[in-house]
């Protein structure tokens, strides 16, 4: 099976690679990446010398290059890249809804033309909205996001239905709720409470810190998506989520406790706007229909993931320092 994986270079885009290449070594993918500042091709380096493994840097918004992979057969593409920090859509909305919104109707439209036999499109449970203390998103929540992020990411998810129910086209939506894991950059929550308690820094919580996300650990992720791909029912949606809710104040407490620093690190900041207030998946769906399970609790999972930042130090100095783009240029010239 020859894959297009887009977004590749980023935090679970590269994580995907490597499940992929590790259970199917005879598949092959080609990774489409803009490498944005949140593609990092050293998250790719164990796969490089792979056979089946080619690395294309160029945008989803570039039809006539995405026309040209296309022709080289492609049997299945999974849409991992987007803008995705919610913080950097509040300051600078208009790349969020060229990459997230018109990058995907690029890729739509050379899949339908080429008629690829799957389209897998990696959303977020960011599309729901907020929830209050009580309930979980289904499949069938009304969308009513509330950041330019979400508002773009809803945006994808919409033009992916109508290219199934108007032409057709086998494809699947997943939404996830907040990922952890290897190769997460530093701006997100987990990665960056990590490498600043490492540093003896402050830990910046916005508002009360009372908010709710439901984490899942990046490999359940994976291991999710790769039965959508397989065996997924044309047109449908996939809840993925890891029954794993905490406040972020708890989940900080966590990290700190892990790292023996102290909880005076913590420093309340101004809350985010528009801060949704509670996300929790019902995952029922893709449990029942495709058996999956995810294997880690947050505490194992997280344990698991600090462990890795402290054997990868020089991986998240690199990006602190600005280094890690130099990589590509060593590697492939300019
Ligand atoms: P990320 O920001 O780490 O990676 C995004 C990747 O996309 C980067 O490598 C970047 O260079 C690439 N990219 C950006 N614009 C591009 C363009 N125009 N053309 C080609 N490549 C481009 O993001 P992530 O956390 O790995 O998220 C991957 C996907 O999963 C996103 O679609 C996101 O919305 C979704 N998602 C993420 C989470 C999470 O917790 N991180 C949760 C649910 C869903
Ligand atoms: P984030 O990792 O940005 O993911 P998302 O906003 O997509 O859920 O943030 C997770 C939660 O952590 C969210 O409620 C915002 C909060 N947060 C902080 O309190 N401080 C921070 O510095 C960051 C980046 C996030």
């Amino acid at each position: 099976m020859k894959l297009l994986v887009t977004g590749g270079a980023g935090f679970i885009g590269s994580n995907f690679v490597h499940y992929m290449l590790k259970k199917y070594p005879d598949y092959e993918i080609v990774v489409l990446d803009a490498l944005t500042y949140a593609g990092n091709l050293e998250n790719l380096k164990a796969v490089e010398q792979h056979t089946g493994f080619r690395f294309i840097k160029g945008s989803i918004t570039d039809a006539q290059l995405v026309d040209e992979i296309f022709q080289q057969g492609i049997d299945a593409v999974l849409n991992f890249a987007a803008e995705s920090h919610v913080d950097r859509s509040i300051s600078a909305p208009d790349i969020f809804v060229q990459t997230n919104v018109l990058g995907t109707q690029v890729l739509l439209e050379a899949a339908k033309k080429h008629n690829v036999s799957k389209y897998v499109q990696i959303s977020t449970d960011e599309v729901y909205g907020t929830l209050g203390p009580t309930g979980l998103f289904t499949e069938t929540t009304p969308l009513t996001p509330n950041s330019p992020y979400s508002a773009s990411k809803a945006g994808g998810d919409l033009l992916v239905r109508a290219y199934h129910e108007t032409y057709g086209l086998n494809v699947n939506i997943t939404r996830c709720s907040n990922n952890y894991g290897p190769y997460h950059f530093p701006e997100k929550l987990i990665p960056l409470m990590i490498t600043r308690a490492l540093n003896d820094q402050s830990l910046p919580v916005y508002g009360d810190g009372l908010q709710i996300r439901d984490w899942l650990h990046v490999e359940d992720h994976c291991s999710a998506i790769d039965l959508v791909l397989h065996n997924g029912k044309a047109g449908e949606v996939y809840n993925i989520g890891g029954n794993n809710e905490r406040t972020n104040l708890e989940l900080v407490r966590m990290i700190l406790k892990e790292l023996h620093k102290p909880e005076s690190l913590i420093e309340h900041v101004k809350d985010r706007p528009g801060h949704d207030r509670r996300y929790g998946i019902d995952a029922s769906k893709i449990t029942r229909e495709l058996s999956w399970q995810p294997r880690y609790t947050l505490e194992t999972g997280l344990k698991k993931t600090i462990q890795w930042y402290l054997d990868n130090e020089a991986w998240w100095q690199r990006i602190i320092s600005g280094e890690y783009r130099d990589y590509y240029r060593q590697q492939y010239g300019s």
